[in-house]
């Protein structure tokens, strides 16, 4: 019997990078996945991933910004495969590269509300199914831009350290309901999301990383593996952490 055989998660952003391997992560496991995003195109191809490997899994098209997506999101898992057990609020938008002063409204605006408000909408309502079920396990995706600041990431910084005091707070508020949530905070991650800051390193294209200690980027598999362990019962005993994953980055005070 594999570990997470007859539960069920909801990955966020699973189309891509690590959204798409801590799907694969969960099916692996035995639970059945619904994988949200916008891109249906992506979104199925996961869902054809999982069900080469054997699993079960299906798609729904979901903005995270918008509350009525988000709802219709959380009806549709349960309307699919009955219940929810774990979630991993993942999607998000990279930085602009822009300094604070030159950051436009628009960037600003969409960063807050994909990577922060889609975060709380997505746990609003995968709580109130929780709460229905007598508990859960949730996992939200922030950054080691959301445990210290960096030189032109002011707005991603600034959405990715909300998620942290949110998982904390939320944390808090569901902890006598069984409901346990956390971060994971991953540092330089071999993703779409890092391509344009990568493109003109040839350092990092000859294998040599020098902000992180460990010497290298991670994987997102590298991701998947302590998401879903913070789903299972090993980590029964850890709510509103926010687990730094970097290979060392976020650890210097210079
Ligand atoms: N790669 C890194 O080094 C790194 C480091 C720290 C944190 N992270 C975080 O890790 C998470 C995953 O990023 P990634 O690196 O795997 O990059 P990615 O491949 O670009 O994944 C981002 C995902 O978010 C989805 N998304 C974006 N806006 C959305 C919206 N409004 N509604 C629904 N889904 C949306 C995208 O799907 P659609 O476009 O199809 O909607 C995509 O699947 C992000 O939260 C990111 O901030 C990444």
């Amino acid at each position: 019997m594999k570990k997470l055989e007859g539960k069920v998660a909801l990955v966020t952003g699973g189309g891509s990078g690590i959204g798409r391997a801590t799907a694969l992560a969960f099916a692996h496991e035995g639970a059945k996945v619904v994988i949200a995003g916008r891109g249906a195109e992506r979104g199925n191809e996961t869902v054809q991933l999982i069900k080469q490997a054997g699993g079960e899994a299906v798609f729904v098209k979901t903005n995270v910004s918008k509350a009525a997506e988000v709802e219709a999101l959380v009806n549709r898992v349960v309307e699919t495969y009955g219940r929810l057990d774990y979630a991993f609020n993942n999607s998000g938008v990279g930085a602009s590269g822009a300094r604070l002063a030159r950051e436009t409204e628009e960037t600003w605006d969409r960063t807050i509300n994909t990577n922060l408000k889609g975060v709380w909408l997505c746990m609003k309502y995968e709580i109130l199914q929780m709460l229905k079920q007598g508990g859960g396990a949730i996992v939200n995706c922030s950054s080691t831009f959301g445990v210290g600041g960096g030189y032109r990431i002011a707005a991603y910084s600034a959405s990715k350290h909300g998620v942290v005091g949110l998982t904390k707070s939320a944390a808090m508020d569901y902890a006598k309901d069984n409901i346990r949530v956390n971060a994971v905070c991953p540092g330089w991650i071999k993703t779409d999301m890092l391509r344009p800051v990568l493109k003109d390193r040839l350092d990092i294209a000859e294998g040599r990383v020098p902000e992180v200690p460990l010497g290298r980027m991670g994987a997102p598999e590298e991701v998947a593996e302590a998401v879903v362990w913070l789903c299972t019962e090993s980590a029964s005993f850890i709510t509103g952490d926010a687990m730094v994953i970097g290979g060392g980055t976020a650890l210097s005070a210079l």
